[in-house]
This record gives C-alpha cells, structure tokens and sequence, in this order.
C-alpha cells in the first residue's frame, strides 16, 4: 500500500462511515451519481459494474438497492486492506489492486460489458499523476463502456489553488483541479466527456482534517492564517472559524464514454 494511504489507515475500515460528518455513508448525498449510473447502466449492454476505489462497498450497497438489472455483477477495486475488509459483509466481489496498475481480467472477463464508477478518488493521484491513471483507465476500457466519475473540482482556479494549498501545508500530495483543467486532461487522454452534473459539496471541518493527516493544534491555526489571505476565495469554499477553519470540497458528476478514433 502506498504511504498516503498508509497515514489514513486510522479512518479506514469500520470508522470510515462516520467521517466528513457521515458524507461516504450517506444515501441522500450518493443520489444523483447513484441514479445516473442506474439509468446508463439499464439502457446500455452493461453486465459488470466496478466502483474504483470503492471503499466499504456503500456506493455498491446503493446500487444494490436501486432498480438495476439483477445480472448486472458488482466489483469492488480498493487499494486499503481496512476498506475492503469492511467491504466483505456486503457480499460484493472485492478486488485488491491499485487504480493505476489493474488490467481488465483483473475486474472480470475480457467479453464483459463494464461501467467504471469512482468516487473521490482521482485527487489521490496528485498534479502529476493525474493524467497518466486517466490514460491507464481509457486503456481498460472498451467502446460503448461508461466511467463515470464524481470528482471534486473547482469553477476557479482562486478556488482550487486555495484547497490545493490547505493539502500541501497538511503535507499530502492529493491535488484538485478545476473542472475546466480536469476536462481537457480528459479529452487529452482518450475520453468523451458527454455530461457535468452536479453534486453535494463535502465540509472539511479543521478537527476532522486535524485527526485524519494528524496535526498539531498550533498547525491548524498557521493553516488558518495562511489561507486566510488567498486571494479570490469565497466562503463557499473556505472560511476562518474561531478555533480553526472550514474548507468545502465542490464535487461533480463526469459522464464519459472512451473516444474512438477513426
Ligand atoms: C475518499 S475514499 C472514497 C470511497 C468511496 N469511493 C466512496 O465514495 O464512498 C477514497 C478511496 O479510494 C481508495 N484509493 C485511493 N487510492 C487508490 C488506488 N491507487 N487504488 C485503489 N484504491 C485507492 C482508498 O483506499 C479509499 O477507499
């Protein structure tokens, strides 16, 4: 396991349900993504849905209980031994292996008709490995499949460059992009975008960051401080409280089918 997940490892397993004030776990604010994938899924030859860093199984519990076809298999990739022995009560096949380096017989059989689902997840790549696990995806994926992503994206690159600071003063590499950057690195790597949803924004209170990436108190006030002077930051995306802060993750919904060229 990589050593960003590692330092997570606390969170993981039978907590990760109650974190970011119950965000992971809660079916209200899983809906739209969890409609859109049942509505594609249903109109489209799909015989095998994979949920990326798919964590204890919620969103594959959504969709369980949602109207999809009954032959449609469920597949759990994770990289976090906690998350995917958590997953194991809900009964779904779970694969452990990384995003970046599965190949497709890892997921299911090569003539499968798959959905590539994933939820919050792409940051974990950072800056630079952004675009090639976008290019590792495109590769597993064949004409007429979906991946369809919800991903925490910013309007502004004020916006994103204030969150993408808060993740470096906490000394981790997770990186958000703008939906426009997010978009062209897309298309750069071989995907259609053909829809942008939207979907619940996540408060990242300064105690649960403080418990989750392990800083001191004095940390969390220098954090404050710091990012209290970001240029063109609304408080819809960051604001000082007086113990510390609240940092907001804007998420949205990335329909995309694999370009074909030719
Ligand atoms: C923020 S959690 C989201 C969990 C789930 N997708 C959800 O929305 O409820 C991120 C998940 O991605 C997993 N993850 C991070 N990097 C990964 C990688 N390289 N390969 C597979 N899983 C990864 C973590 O273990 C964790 O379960």
């Amino acid at each position: 396991m990589n050593e960003q997940l590692k330092r997570e490892e606390g969170i993981h397993g039978p907590h990760w349900n109650e974190v970011h004030g119950g965000y992971f776990s809660s079916p209200a604010i899983a809906a739209p993504l969890i409609r859109k994938i049942q509505e594609l899924a249903n109109q489209s030859k799909t015989d095998r849905i994979i949920d990326l860093g798919g964590g204890t199984g919620f969103l594959l519990s959504q969709l369980a209980t949602a109207d999809i076809r009954p032959n449609i298999s469920l597949v759990n990739l994770d990289q976090s031994t906690p998350q995917l022995e958590a997953a194991k009560p809900t009964g779904f096949s779970c694969v452990h292996g990384s995003i970046d380096s599965f190949s497709r017989p890892d997921v299911g059989p090569l003539d499968g008709h798959f959905l590539f689902m994933m939820r919050s997840v792409l940051h974990y790549f950072g800056k630079n490995g952004l675009r090639p696990v976008l290019r590792h995806l495109r590769a597993q994926v064949k004409p007429g499949e979906f991946f369809v992503h919800q991903t925490a994206s910013f309007s502004r690159p004020e916006e994103a460059d204030c969150l993408n600071l808060l993740y470096q003063l906490m000394r981790t590499p997770k990186w958000y992009p703008t939906l426009e950057f997010l978009c062209t690195c897309l298309s750069t790597e071989g995907w259609r975008v053909r829809e942008v949803l939207p979907a619940a924004p996540l408060t990242l209170t300064s105690g649960d960051l403080r418990h989750r990436y392990h800083l001191e108190p004095r940390e969390i006030l220098e954090i404050r401080d710091r990012l209290s002077q970001c240029p063109g930051v609304s408080e819809a995306v960051f604001k000082t409280t007086n113990n510390g802060f609240c940092a907001y993750l804007h998420y949205s919904i990335y329909v995309c089918t694999p370009l074909v060229s030719g």
